[in-house]
């Protein structure tokens, strides 16, 4: 049993709320799985999280719109630059026309040998959904959104990381997190993030050293950090203090996210990694299990906070 099983989430700063919610709602067919807000800082901002209708750790992408506090970042190298999610073999066209019809410019192409459709969030992070033959996750279907099982999303395929120096980061993959290079080449490097249960999974390294270093902050427009599933608090500690013994003591202490548990690590190559595990009730905690995402909810500690929290958000219909 590795100390990673495949992805927990993805976590981006977006735009606009509006038009992120329909973005993975409507236009992707994913589920919204926890309405919340920002835990960290004094901003009230949305915390939005789509996925699979339970809400199962490696579906989850989490969104910060950050169109409100007005606060932009640039994309660059040393950052994560790619939202990849995986979508059955000979899906594609349907997506290339879907997205396209509905007026998300979208075309095909293949890296690393693996054909995807690439396209942009309306914020403007670049966006794949790849193809993946040995991924035995059951896509998502929306029928209300016109996706079917045949062509569903059915997770996080990985993210794609602009490096300057290829070395550094590879070290870090595979020294410090339990990875797997699986390919390298002009293109960069593929690493093979370890499963348990057949989600296959990657993080593609992209060697951009003509590139300027993208922000780190939490800013608008940009990826903030790729989060791997540890499983349970055992697995994330243990890992936490391998990581901090090689001397990479840029790792936070364990931070209280409510449905799950995290540390966050900056990797040698830029990227913000955090290790998570979901708690028992998950996202039941606060909200009836056959009905998650459906209200704002706020975390106990906000509850002095909650009225002039939620009179700062940006106004949106969900
Ligand atoms: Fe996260």
């Amino acid at each position: 049993m590795s100390k990673i099983s495949g992805y927990h989430h993805l976590t981006l700063c977006t735009h606009g709320v509006q038009e992120d919610y329909e973005f993975y709602t409507k236009t992707l067919g994913l589920y919204s799985i926890k309405r919340t807000v920002l835990f960290d800082g004094v901003l009230p901002v949305y915390h939005l999280y789509y996925g699979s209708p339970t809400g199962e750790a490696s579906t989850i992408i989490t969104t910060f719109p950050f169109a409100k506090p007005g606060v932009f970042g640039r994309r660059g190298s040393n950052q994560s630059k790619v939202v990849m999610q995986a979508i059955p073999v000979g899906a594609s066209d349907f997506w290339v026309n879907r997205l396209n019809e509905m007026g998300v410019t979208a075309h095909k192409a293949t890296r690393f040998g693996a054909d995807r459709v690439i396209f942009a969030h309306p914020c403007g992070i670049p966006h794949e959904l790849v193809e993946n033959p040995s991924d035995t996750r059951p896509p998502i279907a929306n029928p209300d959104q016109g996706v079917s099982a045949e062509h569903g999303i059915k997770g996080i395929y990985g993210g794609a990381v602009s490096v300057m120096d290829r070395t550094a980061m590879d070290d870090f993959l595979t020294v410090a997190l339990p990875m797997t290079k699986v390919a390298d080449n002009h293109e960069g490097m593929v690493f093979a993030v370890p499963s348990n249960n057949g989600a296959t999974s990657m993080v593609e390294v992209l060697h951009e050293p003509d590139v300027a270093q993208g922000t780190w902050t939490l800013a608008g427009g940009t990826i903030h950090h790729l989060a791997l599933n540890t499983g349970d608090e055992d697995n994330q500690m243990s890992l936490r203090a391998h990581i901090e013994g090689l001397g990479f003591t840029d790792i936070s202490e364990q931070k209280d996210r409510m449905y799950f548990k995290s540390c966050y690590v900056r990797s040698p190559g830029g990227a913000l990694f955090e290790l998570a595990w979901t708690v028992p009730e998950g996202w039941a905690k606060d909200e009836p299990a056959d009905a998650i995402g459906k209200t704002l909810v706020f975390p106990p500690w906000f509850a002095d906070r909650q009225a002039e929290m939620e009179a700062g958000l940006e106004p949106a219909e969900f």
